[in-house]
């Protein structure tokens, strides 16, 4: 799918400018910047430690400062170790013929190796079943393409153990080898969880099976490792329905359920986690729009919202931190559809922008401590330039969406106060989405360290369609009162900036790019900025400045000594 930024702009010659005011105040400090969005996962382990993938893997360990952090699913799967969409493994255990466990820790130990060397650390799921432990082991590898039905990857893998002490003793080797390969005080700055999505078919059995699957696999980890940072339940949707059900039961059980493993009372959470996903459409042309996709991001806010809910009514774990373990768009990133469009281009980042900082909000509101927003997105080896699968970069080459990821990384210290004129209320965008006025939003930084403010305004829409520019003004307060003047450096996302794929298209879409395309497309792949960096003049500890902002860009200020 490809979007035509500019195909309807006749029909809105009409439409007046957007004028909006951004005013921010830097030295109205709301406490420490949560640095929610260096997350990352994807279903394909093996992905990492190919070529492209352990370039990509460098690349989020660059994002800075903070850590990064990388979930992602098979790591227990049986097989050669070889990428596939929707499918990894590791062969870490198999049995020999008298049913006895045989660990290989070499394929897991060289995924986490190219971690640890990039900079990134694991978010390590325990899961799934290899096939010498199911209970239903036939068939047990599929072979899935994004023209095929997703049902058909819900194999031996998914079901529970046919042993649960097996299962706990092979958890607990891997978190001793862990151990022993990397030491106790690397291995307790990692996050650990157990399965994903047991709500849905990834997990094909009941609450109750999935409660053993995970007080074996609690008990095993802080056998090992007593110190060892362990949560969940990673389930599918926020809180409403059966997943809300399924949320507060997986709580209530942690909290004065019998332990399945110990036999105790309680099973201690680290933190608690559940995922969050917008739900997009596309739309057919009427008299008054053209055919076109829309975004839905109160979807993946309502998620967040009724966790949120559910997590309040228990008292003795809503301190807990919070992390949202996969956090996009739609659900699912091997998967194409014209609903799927926004994934190349501008929509994408922009989206991300609104939904991880609303989050934020949201969680501020319900006095949650949500330490991470998981993008579910990585990077799939042999594929088309702009397949239009939910990756990070295409053969190589960074897409749009990596270089929000590199503007969060720009904001460090307190977060402070900052206002748009034309960002709506939150309860209107947790409840009916940003379908009718367009939201300029703002999230702003302040590092006493480095004396750095930074700005990041957003113009995002649901809809995939052209809209006037914002034209915004930025008054900041609160600097320095003897600051004569500042360095601005204004960085952008745009159809012009950090944007390799409206570049590409300009090529003429080349599926064979010469070598000095593709140096061209890598470097479009990089944050880039409006201009060379100016000074802006401070009077009385304030500045102006002012800027023209497209649909579904967004601009991120950075202001220092
Ligand atoms: C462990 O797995 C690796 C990678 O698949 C393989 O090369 C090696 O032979 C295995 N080790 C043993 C002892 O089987
Ligand atoms: C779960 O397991 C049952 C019994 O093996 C099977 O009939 C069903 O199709 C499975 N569910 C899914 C979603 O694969
Ligand atoms: C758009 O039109 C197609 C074909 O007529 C139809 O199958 C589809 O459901 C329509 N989509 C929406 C969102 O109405
Ligand atoms: C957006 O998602 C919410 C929650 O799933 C749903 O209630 C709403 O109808 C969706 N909005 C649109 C316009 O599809
Ligand atoms: C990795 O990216 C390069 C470009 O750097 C591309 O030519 C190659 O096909 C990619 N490798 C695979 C296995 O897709
Ligand atoms: C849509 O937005 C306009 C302002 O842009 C506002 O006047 C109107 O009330 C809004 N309509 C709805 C249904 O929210
Ligand atoms: C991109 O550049 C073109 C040509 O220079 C210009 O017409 C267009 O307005 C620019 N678009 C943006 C979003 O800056």
């Amino acid at each position: 799918m490809i979007s035509l930024p500019y195909l309807a702009i006749a029909c809105l010659s009409s439409v007046a400018a957007h004028w909006v005011t951004v005013t921010v105040d830097a030295s109205k400090s709301l406490g420490p910047l949560p640095q929610t969005s260096r997350f990352f996962g994807c279903d394909e382990p093996n992905e990492a430690t190919q070529l492209n993938g352990s370039a990509l893997i460098k690349e989020l360990g660059e994002l800075g400062p903070s850590q990064t952090y990388f979930r992602t699913h098979n790591l227990l799967t049986t097989g050669d170790g070889s990428p596939r969409l929707k499918w990894g493994s590791t062969n870490a255990y198999t049995e020999d013929g008298a049913g006895n466990p045989i660990y290989n820790w070499t394929v897991i130990d060289n995924i986490f190796d190219t971690y640890l060397e990039r900079n990134v650390k694991p978010y390590a799921q325990i899961g799934f079943m290899p096939k010498a432990l199911s209970t239903n082991p036939d068939p047990y590898e599929f072979y899935f393409d994004e023209t095929l039905s997703y049902n058909v990857i819900f194999t031996g893998w998914s079901y529970p153990p046919k042993s649960y002490q097996k299962w706990a003793e092979l958890v607990y080797q891997w978190v001793k080898h862990s151990v022993e390969r990397y030491g106790a005080e690397e291995v307790n700055s990692w996050y650990w969880e157990v399965w994903n999505e047991p709500n849905i078919p990834y997990f094909n059995g009941t609450e109750y099976d999935f409660l053993i699957l995970h007080d074996f696999a609690v008990d095993a980890v802080r056998r090992a490792l007593s110190t060892a940072r362990i949560g969940g339940p990673e389930i599918a949707g926020g809180g409403t329905g059966t997943s809300g059900d399924y949320l507060r039961q997986f709580l209530q059980h942690t909290v004065d359920g019998q332990n399945a493993a110990t036999g105790q009372i309680g099973t201690e959470l680290d933190f608690i986690s559940f995922h969050a996903k917008g739900s997009p459409i596309y739309i057919n042309a009427t008299a008054a729009t053209p055919e076109h996709l829309q975004m839905n991001v109160s979807a993946a806010l309502q998620n967040a919202r009724d966790a949120f809910n559910v997590i309040k009514e228990f008292p003795t774990l809503d301190h807990l931190p919070v992390i949202i373990g996969e956090d996009d768009p739609d659900g699912c990133a091997a998967c194409a559809s014209p609903a799927y469009g926004y994934r190349n281009g501008i929509v994408f980042p922009s989206y991300t922008a609104e939904s991880f900082v609303r989050q934020l909000d949201l969680a501020a509101e319900y006095g949650i401590d949500l330490q991470g927003t998981l993008t579910w997105a990585f990077e799939y080896d042999g594929r088309k330039y702009f397949d239009g699968l939910r990756v990070l970069t295409t053969n190589g080459i960074d897409k749009p969406i990596l270089n929000i990821f590199r503007m969060f990384g720009k904001m460090t210290g307190n977060r402070v106060q900052a206002r748009s004129s034309a960002q709506l209320a939150l309860q209107d965008v947790v409840a009916n989405s940003v379908q009718n006025a367009t939201d300029v939003g703002v999230l702003a930084s302040s590092d006493e360290s480095s004396g750095k403010v930074a700005v990041m305004i957003w113009h995002y829409h649901d809809d995939d369609l052209p809209k006037p520019d914002a034209q915004i003004e930025v008054d900041v307060h609160g600097l320095t009162k003897n600051c004569k003047s500042v360095k601005l450096t204004h960085y952008r996302i745009d159809d012009n900036h950090s944007n390799s794929y409206t570049t590409w298209l300009e090529m003429g879409s080349p599926q064979q790019p010469t070598t000095e395309q593709y140096e061209t497309l890598r470097t479009a792949g990089q944050l880039q900025t409006v201009s060379r960096a100016k000074r802006v003049r401070v009077t009385g500890g304030e500045l102006r400045v002012s800027l023209s902002l497209p649909i579904h860009g967004t601009s991120l200020l950075v202001f220092e000594q």
